[in-house]
């Protein structure tokens, strides 16, 4: 019966955001799209720390898919190097708020030092299981379960479901609840296509720079206003 009731925020596990909407806050403000993917970083930290002080232990974040590697090289480098900065900035916080980063998505594709960087990140938080936030990095849902056929072929019987997503990036993390989506399209594009199989999900029109704690709250507060049945009556 328990899945019948009105969904609560204290019921909230895991709550992903698809990033959108950085390059058209830097238009709308005739500025280079470099600045609009800035500001965005800075609503991701105030972001991430206003989903963990409400209590939900793990936020996943969409901040560069496998799609997004065919943009002008100028931008991909400045993304690159963004990445970089907030996670050498971060670190201290990371380990100071215990907060275990992970990473989904091919993460080789990047320089060796973006590389260093990210397993850097991810051994120094290792040990902590509190918090989590989980960055798509040259992220593609597709890949994602074409990787996970490849893997699962070494096994000799057939895999349940449950199995399937233990060779997804998320292995760790429970199916996101939420997946919210800023920038006004309505389209995951390539997003955790396996495990938004029943994520309530909301979109924007508000540019993910814009993006605030009050935002945030109105989404929860609709969230609990929502009935989830899994396919039950
Ligand atoms: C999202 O903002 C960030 C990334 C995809 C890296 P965009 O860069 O897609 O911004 P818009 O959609 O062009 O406004
Ligand atoms: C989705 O945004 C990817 C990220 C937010 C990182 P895009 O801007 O790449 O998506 P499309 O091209 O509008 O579908
Ligand atoms: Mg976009």
């Amino acid at each position: 019966m328990k899945d019948l009731k009105k969904a609560s925020p204290s019921q909230i596990n895991h709550i992903a955001f698809i990033m959108d909407g950085n390059g058209r806050w830097a238009k709308q403000r005739l500025m280079p799209r470099l600045m609009g993917h800035k500001k965005g970083v800075e609503t991701l930290k105030k972001v991430t720390e206003a989903v963990f002080e409400r209590g939900i232990r793990h936020v996943s974040v969409y901040a560069f898919s496998s799609e997004n590697k065919e943009r002008p090289v100028e931008e991909v480098k400045n993304l690159v190097s963004l990445v970089k900065e907030y996670l050498k900035r971060e670190l201290k916080n990371f380990v100071k708020n215990e907060i275990r980063l992970e990473f989904m998505g091919a993460i080789d594709y990047f320089p060796k030092d973006a590389q260093e960087i990210i397993n850097d990140s991810i051994e120094k938080t290792a040990h902590f299981s509190e918090k989590v936030l989980n960055i798509a990095l040259n992220y593609g849902a597709q890949d994602e379960i074409v990787r996970a056929v490849n893997l699962a072929k070494s096994t000799t019987h057939d895999i349940t479901k449950e199995e399937f997503a233990s060779f997804l990036y998320t292995k760790n993390l429970p199916p996101p609840d939420l997946i919210v989506r800023t920038g006004g399209d309505k389209r995951l594009s390539n997003f955790m296509l396996f495990q938004a199989a029943y994520a309530e999900l909301f979109f924007l029109n508000t540019l993910w720079p814009d993006f605030n704690e009050n935002e945030l709250d109105d989404i929860l507060s609709e969230f609990g206003n929502r009935q989830r049945r899994f396919g039950k009556v």
